[in-house]
């Protein structure tokens, strides 16, 4: 199985190149692929891949608020050529998507049939990134994940540790609530997710959910440090796009491959360690 990861050097493609490292894998990310011209389409078919990991993506989510015609280049745009590519090839297409396609108007967990309304441009544009996928290549699924966090790159997790070290107090938004997702884990998911038939949308993400100043206290409470981490309003933290106030995404369709992932609090304890080992190995 030759497998194309695209956005193979951002934190999710590092995670994959290492869960599928005994694979046939093509790795393409920028500079020499680029999503927004349309010779990625004919990169990707001359590579020949039976699957494509289509991870690359424009993620600045206050960027996007910026510069909304490249979000939408790189993730509408960008998609329709993956998926154009896939379907000359016959290949199994996994897209992964976002919590921010909702809008945070519930108030239990969204489903993979609910209907999605994002209320930002990095929203609007992974929407419509499903839906080039899904409508461009028939053996396509749509992975939603959230708040992820790898050890490439930079995330909420990493800006937290250093923080905490720098501080004598933290301020972390208290109103909004998610699923944070270790990458090493949404990895291991897709590559079962590879192998498996299932298409259409399927939300992976580690289980429970918390706010972001609770997942701050954890992250700091595990460096064994006592700081106060206060919770602050979105209002007051004053940020360009709009955030849902809870997109806590319920998995579905998961369950008829594999086990639900661990729970964020283990997986992010699992992600310090391995961190400090990572910071402690002489290079
Ligand atoms: N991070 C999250 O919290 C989160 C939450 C939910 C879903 N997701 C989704 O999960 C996927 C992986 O996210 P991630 O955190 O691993 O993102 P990431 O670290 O930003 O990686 C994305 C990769 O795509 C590349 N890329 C950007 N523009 C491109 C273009 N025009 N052509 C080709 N490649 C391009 C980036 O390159 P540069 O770094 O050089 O720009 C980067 O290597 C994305 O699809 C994202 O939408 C992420």
């Amino acid at each position: 199985m030759r497998i194309l990861i695209t956005g193979a050097q951002g934190q999710l493609g590092h995670a994959l190149q290492q869960a599928l490292s005994g694979e046939d894998l093509t790795l393409k990310d920028l500079p020499e692929f680029d999503l927004t011209h349309s010779d990625s389409e004919s990169q990707i078919v001359a590579a020949r891949p039976s699957v494509i990991l289509h991870v690359g993506a424009y993620t600045n989510v206050d960027g996007a608020e910026r510069e909304p015609h490249r979000a939408m280049a790189v993730n509408a745009e960008g998609t329709t050529l993956v998926a154009r590519a896939a379907a000359t090839l016959n290949a199994r297409l996994i897209y992964v998507s976002t919590d921010y396609v909702f809008d945070g108007t519930k108030s239990t967990p969204y489903r993979e049939e609910d209907v999605p309304h994002p209320i930002n441009v990095y929203g609007q544009s992974k929407l419509a990134g499903e839906i080039a996928a899904l409508t461009g290549c028939p053996n396509t699924l749509v992975v939603r994940t959230a708040w992820l966090y790898g050890h490439a790159g930079n995330n909420f997790v990493k800006t937290m540790m250093k923080l905490a070290v720098e501080k004598p107090f933290l301020e972390v938004v208290g109103d909004q609530r998610g699923c944070p997702t270790n990458a090493d884990d949404l990895a291991q998911a897709l590559k079962e997710l590879v192998a498996s038939d299932l298409q259409g949308i399927c939300h992976v993400t580690n289980s429970g959910d918390c706010t972001w100043h609770e997942f701050a206290e954890a992250i700091v409470r595990l460096m064994g440090l006592s700081i106060p981490v206060r919770p602050i309003t979105t209002a007051q933290m004053g940020r360009l796009a709009r955030r849902p106030p809870y997109s806590v995404l319920a998995p579905g369709q998961l369950g008829m491959v594999r086990a639900l992932l661990p729970h964020w609090k283990d997986a992010l304890a699992r992600f310090m360690k391995e961190s400090s080992r990572l910071a402690s190995t002489p290079r």
